[in-house]
């Protein structure tokens, strides 16, 4: 079989089970059995496919056919500039995330040497993207799923990582608390759909883990006690970046909006749907220590 009869073949039977975008599918599943990157496949139509390519091309279509997602079939989905291998353990990164990491990116370019959390962390994309910035020095990423935490160990080695990161198994923020770790920017892609949205979820989506998607009977559960946590951690003026459903946003503005938070902020994605709640910490750190004494008048550091 070469390319051309491949890609007709694996288009046709994609596009009668009513798979979307069938023909992009199938260059992907095309592309990766014949090892011709897609890109360049359209000049190499007349290439043989291997036999060990048929039968990987064949396996694959019919995982694709019982609506897997073309990111578990391939073991891999892009991300920003990296490359991470996802599996069902772990949420599929998805674009509006890497809006959110852009932002975090922006924010990290006006600090100095900052400490980042990435909370709930999955295959690790935020963690990895903002481990490569510069004024990152310090990085903490937490899940509560270990199978995750494995995932994204093996793509922080995959992808060579600037910074090495700290992984911590744990629920939210708690990990961080014993150890008195003090972020300057925490962001968080934490599970937000409503549990009785679960069910209409597109057929792909429910080959992700639930616990990657179900955020409570409102969908805000972990988000709002993510901001309830925040305050031990953040230090005064560092800031909580969090991505969030479409119609969330007036009701997590609305608890970021006074104290302990100030300079609250709503980011549209590119389809101009509010996706990305910024807010600054306006509180002295619940774990932070007393005001030295030097600074009120003393010459001597005596705390
Ligand atoms: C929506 S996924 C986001 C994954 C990844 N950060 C991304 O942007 O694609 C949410 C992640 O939060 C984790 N999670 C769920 N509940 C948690 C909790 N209570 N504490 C920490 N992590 C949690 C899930 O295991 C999952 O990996």
């Amino acid at each position: 079989m070469d390319v051309r009869e491949a890609l007709l073949d694996t288009t046709a039977r994609l596009t009668q089970a009513g798979i979307p975008d069938a023909r992009i599918d199938a260059e992907y599943l095309v592309a990766a059995a014949s090892g011709i990157p897609r890109t360049r496949m359209l000049i190499k139509l007349d290439r043989a496919l291997s036999l060990d390519g048929e039968i990987l091309l064949r396996q694959w279509t019919i995982e694709r056919l019982e609506r897997r997602p073309l990111a578990y079939v391939l073991g891999e989905q892009p991300f920003l500039d990296l490359t991470l291998r996802v599996n069902p353990s772990v949420l599929i990164p998805r674009p509006e995330t890497e809006l959110v990491v852009e932002e975090a990116c922006r924010i990290l370019g006006r600090m100095d040497r900052a400490v980042v959390v990435d909370v709930g962390t999955g295959s690790g994309n935020i963690a990895l993207s903002l481990a490569n910035h510069e004024q990152a020095a310090e990085v903490h990423a937490i899940d509560i799923s270990p199978a995750a935490l494995g995932v994204a160990r093996e793509n922080a080695l995959r992808n060579a990582v600037k910074k090495p990161i700290r992984w911590h198994q744990g629920d939210l923020l708690s990990p961080l608390i014993p150890l008195g770790v003090r972020a300057d920017l925490i962001v968080a892609n934490l599970p937000y759909v409503r549990r009785d949205e679960l069910p209409a979820l597109a057929p792909e989506v429910r080959w992700e883990p639930v616990l990657a998607l179900d955020g409570g009977r409102d969908g805000l559960a972990y988000i709002f006690q993510l901001l309830d946590q925040a305050s031990y951690v953040l230090k005064r003026g560092g800031v909580l970046l969090l991505e969030i459903g479409a119609d969330q946003g007036p009701a997590v503005l609305s608890r970021v909006t006074s104290k302990p938070w100030k300079n609250a902020e709503l980011y549209s994605d590119l389809a101009g749907l509010p996706r990305i709640v910024k807010a600054q910490s306006a509180a002295q750190s619940l774990a932070d220590p007393p005001e030295p004494q030097w600074r009120k008048g003393n010459t001597r550091w005596i705390s």
